[in-house]
């Protein structure tokens, strides 16, 4: 892609005539691939997900974002809005980086909500003359007309002693009536950790100093943390950069995962906590968010995709996808996602519902966007496996074995272009039950499933023909089943 030169990548959008972007927007609509119920860029590259808040009724979700092209370059918030966190309304581009401290981009941050109204907090990107980065923390709150204003000069303008300038990606959140912020942080020595700071009206910001957790050296980046309480236990997301894979773990050019653990002692910043657990064992997640629903529930949602990975709609000027949100739980302290129940709204036609009896081999109807719901499953022996978006030329492929428990995700010959092939092609997880339930989600280029109600989930990126909708069971197995159009 060398026609994205450095000057390329940080053209704003006001440079372009507005029937220039009329046209690329057209463009981007017809490509294939394009998503049917997932949250999608208009045209450009789509990043983290950001500010991601509940307010008044409405939920607010942001995302980064490039409008030009799909590579990574100056980066705006887009803004979207829903009732139900299934029906997504474009409210635009909300976030314009055009301040000096944000002038190389409007970088992620969080939505939290004070004096009935949705704040932000965000990093501002600024490069030197020399091309040297300067980060600083930016608040703003959202107006009525859906712009962000910003609160400037920034409320953490520097970075504090012992970090370079990979500091970026502010949560915002309140404990026992303080503010708190933790952000991603990159320490001298190029390893990874999260720093906090506190406040008391959520503008001025003090440092209060680095997290303590058992991992003191784990990659040399951490982006994105999110700190939240769930019954009582502590929970610390991040996105490390820099993990070597092991065994079936840290696949993904990049991770995203979490410490279960006591809740943090604010301001001792002490942290007791478990060992690292990847969220997603699939092939396109990163960067996740959470936020509080109205009735209490704690909402992720991520981004799926990775960073420096080419994906094949890229030639039609756009990338990514934010994946669906999952509601996340504990159960016996171990950590369930499952997708919102306000999902079950996007069921169209019911295409099959009925209990299933696989002796050999069944393909009980085609479909390309669709919910695949296998409960009461009882394996015999041996293997069971479910293809999708299936014809002879490719497939999908989602395979549990009964004798070690595994349940692999095989995108080999998921279509003609596979992305990030040298990462692999299959991905595995053992399971701690044995497999009785997996629900599927399936958009035009993608795949989601989540096992056993919660106990593990993968998320990925496929680029079949339209035309592969075949679905396909077998092995020896009983089942319900049920198949919905979306
Ligand atoms: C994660 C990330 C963040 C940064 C943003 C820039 O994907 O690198 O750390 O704020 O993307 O778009």
């Amino acid at each position: 892609m060398n026609q994205w030169t450095r000057e390329a990548r940080y053209r704003p959008l006001s440079d372009l005539a507005p029937e220039v972007y009329q046209l690329m927007k057209e463009e981007v609509r017809t490509s294939p691939w394009r998503f049917s119920f997932h949250v999608q860029p208009p045209t450009g590259l789509l990043n983290d997900p950001n500010g991601f808040v509940y307010h008044d009724g409405t939920y607010h979700l942001f995302y980064q974002w490039f409008p030009l092209g799909p590579v990574h370059g100056l980066k705006y918030w887009y803004h979207l809005t829903s009732k139900d966190l299934v029906h997504w309304f474009d409210e635009g581009a909300a976030l314009i980086p055009n301040d000096d401290p944000d002038s190389h981009g409007a970088y992620s941050g969080s939505g939290f909500v004070k004096d009935d109204k949705v704040h932000i907090m965000y990093t501002g990107n600024k490069r030197d003359q020399d091309w040297v980065r300067h980060t600083s923390q930016i608040v703003g709150h959202l107006r009525s007309d859906g712009r962000i204003e910003k609160h400037l000069p920034p409320a953490i303008a520097t970075v504090p002693d012992g970090y370079t300038e990979h500091f970026r990606d502010p949560k915002v959140f309140q404990h026992q009536g303080t503010w708190y912020c933790i952000i991603g942080a990159q320490r001298n020595d190029l390893t990874g950790a999260t720093v906090v700071y506190h406040s008391e009206d959520a503008e001025s910001w003090m440092l209060l100093g680095e997290l303590n957790t058992r991992y003191p050296d784990f990659g040399y980046m951490w982006e994105c943390p999110d700190y939240f309480e769930l019954d009582g236990h502590g929970l610390l997301l991040f996105s490390p950069q820099g993990i070597e894979p092991t065994g079936d773990h840290y696949q993904n050019i990049f991770q995203s995962g979490y410490f279960i653990g006591q809740t943090v002692d604010f301001p001792n910043l002490s942290y007791q906590h478990e060992d690292f657990l990847e969220l997603d064992f699939g092939f396109d997640f990163y960067a996740p968010q959470t936020t509080l629903a109205a009735d209490g529930r704690r909402i992720l949602v991520g981004w799926m995709g990775l960073p420096d990975i080419t994906y094949p709609s890229d030639r039609y000027k756009w990338a990514h996808a934010l994946t669906l949100p999952r509601e996340l739980t504990l159960e016996q302290g171990h950590l369930r996602q499952n997708p919102v129940r306000e999902l079950t709204s996007l069921r169209k036609d019911t295409l099959y519902e009925q209990h299933l009896v696989v002796e050999q081999q069944a393909s009980p109807v085609q479909a390309e966007v669709f919910e695949l719901v296998l409960s009461h499953l009882a394996i015999s022996s041996g293997q069971f496996e479910l293809k999708v978006r299936a014809s002879e030329q490719e497939e999908t492929i989602l395979r549990y074995d009964t004798q070690t428990k595994r349940f692999t995700m095989d995108r080999t010959r998921s279509g003609a272009e596979v992305p990030a092939i040298e990462y692999g092609t299959t991905r595995s997880i053992p399971l701690t039950e044995p497999l009785h339930t997996l629900r599927l989600f399936v958009d035009r280029s993608s795949i989601e499933v989540f096992l056993n109600d919660g106990e593990a989930v993968a998320s990925a990126r496929i680029f079949p023909k339209s035309t592969s909708q075949g679905i396909v069971l077998s092995g020896k197995a009983t089942a319900h089943l049920a198949i919905y159009a979306l």
